[in-house]
């Protein structure tokens, strides 16, 4: 019922294809507003900006229970969306959301030729497997729900 409730407030709030999970109130009562910070929605649809918590070192504000969790378990709810799209630097492939991906054939912009990762992996634009289980330090995520619009 909460997670129907999440949705809507996500749908309501969407506007554009182009989203993040950026200051959404997610199932675990909080909303990141960056990698590492976050408010408390404290049962509400909004988030609380009175306070702003920050996990500690290494970690980074996902949708898990626990709220902060190792960066290289789990991608942050949202952040950097810089590397979205981007083909460098292997010109290979270029991640278009957390879970999708387009082929760049050597080109500085991806082309229309595009994949979606298995469940429960990531598109990783640091490495040339392209989707990963699990996210490293050195990890580039594209922190989007829906692939941007190429
Ligand atoms: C996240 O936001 C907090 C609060 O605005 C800020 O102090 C922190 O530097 C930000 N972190 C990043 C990685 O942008
Ligand atoms: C990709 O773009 C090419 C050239 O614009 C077009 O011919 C082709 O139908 C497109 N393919 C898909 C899957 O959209
Ligand atoms: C880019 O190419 C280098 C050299 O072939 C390789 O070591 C590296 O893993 C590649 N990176 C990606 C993201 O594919």
């Amino acid at each position: 019922m909460y997670k129907c409730a999440v949705l809507l407030v996500l749908v309501a709030m969407q506007g554009t294809l182009i989203w993040s999970t950026c200051d959404v109130c997610q199932s675990n009562g909080a909303a990141c507003i960056n990698q590492t910070s976050y408010n408390l929605c404290f049962g509400g649809s909004s988030p609380n900006t009175a306070q702003t918590f920050t996990c500690t070192d290494g970690l980074v504000c996902t949708d898990q229970p626990i709220i902060c969790f190792q960066r290289s378990e789990t991608p942050a709810s949202c952040g950097d969306t810089d590397s979205c799209g981007q083909c460098a630097p292997n010109y290979t492939f270029a991640c278009t959301s957390r879970s999708t991906f387009a082929f760049c054939f050597g080109a500085t912009k991806p082309t229309n030729v595009t994949g979606s990762c298995p469940t429960d992996y990531f598109c990783d634009a640091s490495t040339q497997e392209i989707c990963v289980k699990k996210t490293t330090d050195d990890s580039i995520i594209c922190h989007l729900d829906k692939p941007i619009l190429l």
